[in-house]
């Protein structure tokens, strides 16, 4: 894939509307318009990946209090996956939460989605404990955590 280039850059809001349209392809749950919106006043919390200006993925994390951060969301478009794009964004997402001072950072997955949970391990995450019925559907959630 030596022709596959895209950046990483923080989010505008007139990228609104492709984020959603990727959180409505990757999700059976996606947060709402608002909710994505919303983040948008927490100044550096939300990452996008571009290629050939469209955006093909984003990431969400935020300082949740002292030195703990939280990956909120993580999703590329689904005809842009296995080339790297969640990898640079977790890894964006990291260094940027690192960068302002966090120690430890957690997340929730569901416990089927073994794509993104391979991805997290990639970068150290292990699972912590298991929350029943976390997901709306009764699907439980895997609590990750990476100490940095
Ligand atoms: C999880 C997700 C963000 C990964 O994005 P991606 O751009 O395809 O990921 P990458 O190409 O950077 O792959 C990174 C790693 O993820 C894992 N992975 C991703 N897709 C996978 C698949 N279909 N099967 C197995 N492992 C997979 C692998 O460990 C991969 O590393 P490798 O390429 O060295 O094998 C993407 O699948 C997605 O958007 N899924 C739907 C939304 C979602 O579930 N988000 C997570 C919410 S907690």
């Amino acid at each position: 894939m030596s022709d596959y280039e895209f950046n990483i850059r923080d989010a505008r809001l007139e990228d609104l509307d492709s984020i959603y349209k990727i959180e409505l392809e990757s999700f059976p749950d996606p947060y709402p318009r608002g909710l994505l919106k919303a983040f948008f006043f927490l100044p550096g919390s939300i990452l996008v990946a571009v290629s050939r200006m469209e955006i093909i993925g984003y990431a969400i994390g935020l300082l949740r209090e002292d030195e703990l951060g939280h990956i909120i969301s993580i999703a590329v478009a689904e005809k842009e996956r296995r080339r790297g794009v969640g990898k640079a964004l977790l890894g964006g997402l990291i260094e940027r939460l690192s960068g302002s001072g966090v120690k430890k950072i957690v997340l929730e997955v569901r416990k089927s989605n073994f794509e993104a949970k391979s991805l997290y391990q990639k970068f150290g995450f292990e699972t912590k404990k298991e929350i029943k019925g976390y997901y709306k559907d009764g699907e439980a959630a895997e609590v990750m955590e990476l100490t940095l």
